[in-house]
């Protein structure tokens, strides 16, 4: 197991009737923005629920968080918390609400431009508006970790940043405040989850057995509880399930220790900022392929996915490792999500579209051993076609 520090400050309140807590989570007298999306949590009555437990605060709303947030939305919201001093950020969305709201709460007090910020990977980011959430789509494990993706149409960037100070102090799962969902946000969410597990599993093995048989929960559970949890959306239990899982997919837990490979994510940035892809789209399009393009490199743990989670014995070798890559991308078609570019009608250049972006935005060694260079990438897009 190669050594690890593993911090996580995140205090989770999960499940029903949940909401309420909010008033014993935040001071009596903060001045609080919530911070929304496109407007789902006012249809689904959970905007309302938020404001009667934040009830006797002075509150106001900061709406129109666009999936895959874009940098000049959210400096709105910087603006306006610099002359209004709110002291407080509530997030009441999915990924992108959640994501969106991280950035706000670092730039606020930066000095320099805060695209840089972004530029830099969030390393820069010294001091933060203290923020919580209010989950509504299990998907990204934002609501658990220090992470966020932050976009920039203008210059077509879609980029990570990460930060010790960017968990949140609380973020409340309420399953019940996913059902509105629509089934395509669940099957992404399912995918996002599936994918963020296996780049923290599918590398080489270093004999973290704890860590492996974690990620195997994780994706068996999904694989379990994901078809019930798409076609039944109000069983409250399969849902519980899959949101629990997919927080626990990237809270930092499983990579303690262990290496990872977040490849299948920068590439698949690259085709949400080049084509508007979903998120979950662009992974189930790319990591079939990349595990076919790196099958010696991942070789070992391959085997040990066909066989622990696929449940794969008594075939040849070669035979255990397509089969496994089979069963991953009709996994992801089961949900009615395409996993080949044509279907989403993309041009045939996708490929050295994408290889330029990743140059231009340093990805040129990726994956657990770098040496996914921009001449890799171009095969796995191309196969993707
Ligand atoms: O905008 P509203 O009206 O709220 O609608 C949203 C949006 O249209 C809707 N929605 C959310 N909760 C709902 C709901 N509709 C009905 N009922 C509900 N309860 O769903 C749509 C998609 O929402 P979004 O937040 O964009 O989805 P997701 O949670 O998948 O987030 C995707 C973003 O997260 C980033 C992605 O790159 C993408 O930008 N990621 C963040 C990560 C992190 N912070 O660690 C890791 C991930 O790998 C991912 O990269
Ligand atoms: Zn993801």
């Amino acid at each position: 197991m190669q050594n690890f520090e593993f911090y996580n400050p995140t205090r989770i309140v999960f499940g029903q009737n949940t909401i309420e807590k909010l008033n014993s989570l935040i001071p009596k007298n903060a001045k609080v923005l919530i911070t929304i999306g496109g407007g789902s949590v006012r249809k689904n009555g959970t905007l309302a629920e938020v404001q009667k437990a934040l009830d006797g605060r002075h509150v106001e709303i900061f709406e129109g968080i666009e999936a895959n947030p874009i940098f000049e939305t959210l400096m709105k919201a910087v603006e306006k918390i610099r002359q209004e001093n709110f002291d407080f950020i509530l997030g009441v969305g999915g990924g992108s609400v959640m994501d969106g709201t991280k950035f706000i709460a670092g730039a606020v007090h930066c000095k320099d431009d805060p695209w840089k910020l972004v530029l830099d990977g969030g390393k820069d980011i010294q001091q933060i508006v203290p923020f919580g959430f209010v989950l509504t789509l299990p998907a990204t494990g934002s609501e658990m970790n220090s992470n966020a993706v932050i976009s920039r149409k203008t210059t077509e960037d879609k980029l990570p940043i990460k930060n010790e100070l960017l968990y949140p102090v609380f973020s409340i799962l309420d399953p019940t405040k996913t059902f509105s969902l629509p089934k395509k946000q669940v099957a992404n969410g399912i995918i996002d989850a599936f994918v963020h597990t296996t780049e923290q599993y599918l590398t080489y093995p270093v004999n973290g057995s704890i860590q492996d048989r974690f990620a195997e929960g994780i994706l068996l559970t999904l694989i379990e509880e994901g078809p019930k949890t798409y076609n039944n959306p109000e069983d409250y239990e399969s849902r519980a399930n899959f949101v629990w899982a997919a927080t626990m997919a990237l809270n930092g837990l499983i990579a303690a220790g262990v290496p990872e490979d977040w490849s299948t994510h920068m590439i698949g940035h690259e085709l949400t900022i080049l084509y508007g892809l979903d998120h979950g789209q662009t992974l189930a399009i790319v990591l079939p392929s990349l595990l076919e393009e790196m099958r010696q490199d991942k070789r070992e743990k391959l085997l040990q996915y066909g066989k622990r989670v696929w449940g794969l014995t008594g075939y040849s070798d070669e035979k255990i490792i397509d089969e496994a890559i089979s069963k991953t991308r009709e996994f992801f078609e089961s949900f009615g999500v395409k996993t080949y570019l044509h279907e989403y009608d993309i041009d045939n250049n996708a490929a050295e579209k994408v290889i330029e972006q990743l140059k231009r935005h340093h990805m040129t060694a990726l994956g657990e051993r770098k040496n996914i260079t921009p001449d890799v990438s171009y095969r796995i897009v191309q196969a993707s076609l």
